[in-house]
């Protein structure tokens, strides 16, 4: 769906000078010369959208999607297409290391058909070594952009294909938010909806502040004006992203705090689940609490990064947060809040980490007993403090994730069968996989169910008694 007319865009006048207009106006060339090569090809062209990373980057896809699709392509699955781009992510080396690993099949799909396109985008490509690793040896990478100019894509595949030439521009720095470009959805009942972008908060083992940018908080106008036009268009849950949702509005002219934009949204019919992502410890206020416990809305579930349980090394990560806080803030939502599930990150092998503070990190899993957590082996990200210092052996690395591993999935299968027998309502998001005659929800509180039913329920909020639990999901039947 786009906002405005491609048809009624006048390109024999200069591009216009202001967003989103001037990419509306390249995406009507882009179109016309797509047109002209699905002509010469007696076929369609089809591109595939490929993402890596968090939330935030499968938001930013729907947009590249929104565009591609705008322009002619026809979205495929399928790798071995006319345009693939790689919407990457840095957060840890073995993310990249995918990257590098898969350019190689796209370099085989494109000997066979050499007026493939190949790019690349987000996160990844904010990094200087990698794009001048591209550049030197990766020749066959036609166009490259970074996570700031993510919404001038129609204009820079424009210059890739009247000019013929590979296009490379990352900026180091964001400008103004782009409103209403167009969005191709993944799901139809489901969205995303970014409410702030970048981060300040330098944690010192995290890259996201030097490639995302300043946080920078979304007009709370804009927000609610795309979440009354989602509602409209028959999505029912939102996912409210941001790096850290609890710091919003600080930045705005008239400062707006992130349990008022939520007060605003519960208030928009249609829309029957509110998500959110990431909160970061140090900001979440007893108002969210609050706000949180008294929603109709707002699914009981919170994702509260841990990082680690040792105060030295959160200290040392700048999280800004001691043991106690974070322990004390867990258990007072889950006074307040008994029915919600609490999810964490936690990162093993942070620089200094000795026995003592990974058992403090334990202590806390045992205590706040997570309904599930990531748990992620340190990973040195060049620019970063903590890159610089001194680093903890593989080998007892290991050894910690795989105990830490084994007590979060422990706990996780004990806490996440307490609501065995009872009916709850589901959200049912797709057929299974696996088995056809199954489909797939989750519960206000994340947990997934799998039960009998017909394809027509997907998107449908349904009542299911949850029969029996497995460890992360449960077995029910529709009543
Ligand atoms: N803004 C979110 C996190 C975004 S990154 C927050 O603050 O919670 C997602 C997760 O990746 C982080 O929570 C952290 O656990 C992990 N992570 C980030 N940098 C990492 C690194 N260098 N090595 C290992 N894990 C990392
Ligand atoms: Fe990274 Fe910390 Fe920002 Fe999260 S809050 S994105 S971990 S710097
Ligand atoms: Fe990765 Fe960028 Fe998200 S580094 S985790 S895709 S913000």
């Amino acid at each position: 769906m786009t906002k405005y007319d491609l048809d009624m865009i006048d390109v024999t006048m200069p591009p216009p000078e202001y967003e989103p207009m001037r990419q509306y106006y390249f995406m009507r060339l882009c179109r016309d010369i797509l047109g002209r090569m699905q002509a010469e090809k007696g076929r369609p062209l089809t591109c595939c959208v490929n993402t890596f990373g968090c939330q935030m980057n499968a938001r930013d896809s729907e947009k590249l999607l929104g565009v591609l699709t705008a322009i002619g392509y026809t979205e495929s699955e399928d790798e071995n297409a006319d345009l693939v781009l790689y919407n990457t992510c840095t957060v840890r080396e073995n993310a990249n290391i995918r990257v590098y690993g898969r350019l190689g099949h796209l370099h085989h799909y494109k000997k066979q058909n050499p007026d493939m396109l190949i790019g690349l985008c987000g996160c990844m490509m904010q990094e200087q070594k990698v794009v001048d690793k591209l550049r030197s040896s990766y020749p066959f990478v036609d166009l490259i952009f970074g996570t700031h100019n993510v919404y001038k894509l129609a204009e820079l595949l424009y210059s890739v294909l009247s000019e013929k030439r590979r296009v490379i521009d990352i900026w180091d720095k964001a400008e103004a938010i782009v409103e209403d470009l167009p969005v191709n959805r993944k799901y139809s009942f489901k969205s995303g909806v970014n409410i702030s972008f970048g981060c300040n908060n330098f944690c010192t083992y995290c890259i996201v502040p030097y490639v995302r940018g300043r946080e920078r908080s979304r007009a709370p106008e804009d927000i609610l004006k795309e979440i009354r036009a989602l509602a409209d268009d028959g999505v029912i849950e939102i996912m409210l992203l941001g790096q850290n949702v609890n710091s919003y509005g600080k930045d705005l002219e008239t400062p707006m705090t992130f349990s008022e934009l939520l007060r605003e949204v519960e208030k928009i019919d249609g829309i029957k689940r509110i998500r959110f992502m990431t909160s970061h410890p140090k900001d979440l206020s007893d108002e969210l609490i609050a706000v949180m416990r008294d929603s109709q809305k707002i699914c009981r579930h919170l994702h509260l990064p841990l990082q680690s349980g040792s105060t030295k090394l959160l200290k040392a990560m700048n999280r800004k947060y001691t043991k106690e806080d974070y322990l004390a803030l867990a258990l007072k939502i889950r006074r307040e809040i008994p029915e919600i599930s609490i999810t964490t990150d936690i990162i093993v092998g942070f620089p200094g980490e000795t026995e003592e503070d990974f058992q403090d990190t334990l202590d806390v899993v045992r205590k706040v007993r997570y309904e599930s957590a990531f748990t992620f082996i340190y990973s040195p990200r060049t620019g970063t403090p903590a890159a610089k210092m001194e680093q903890v052996p593989d080998k007892v690395v290991h050894d910690r994730f795989d105990r830490l591993l084994a007590e979060v999935q422990d706990i996780a299968k004990e806490v996440c069968c307490r609501d065995t027998g009872k009916t709850m309502e589901v959200l049912v998001e797709e057929v299974n996989e696996k088995d056809p005659s199954l489909l797939t929800g989750r519960l206000s509180n994340h947990i997934m169910v799998h039960f009998p039913g017909c394809p027509e329920l997907v998107g449908r909020l349904v009542h299911v008694k949850l029969t029996s639990a497995h460890g992360f999901y449960y077995h029910g039947e529709m009543v």
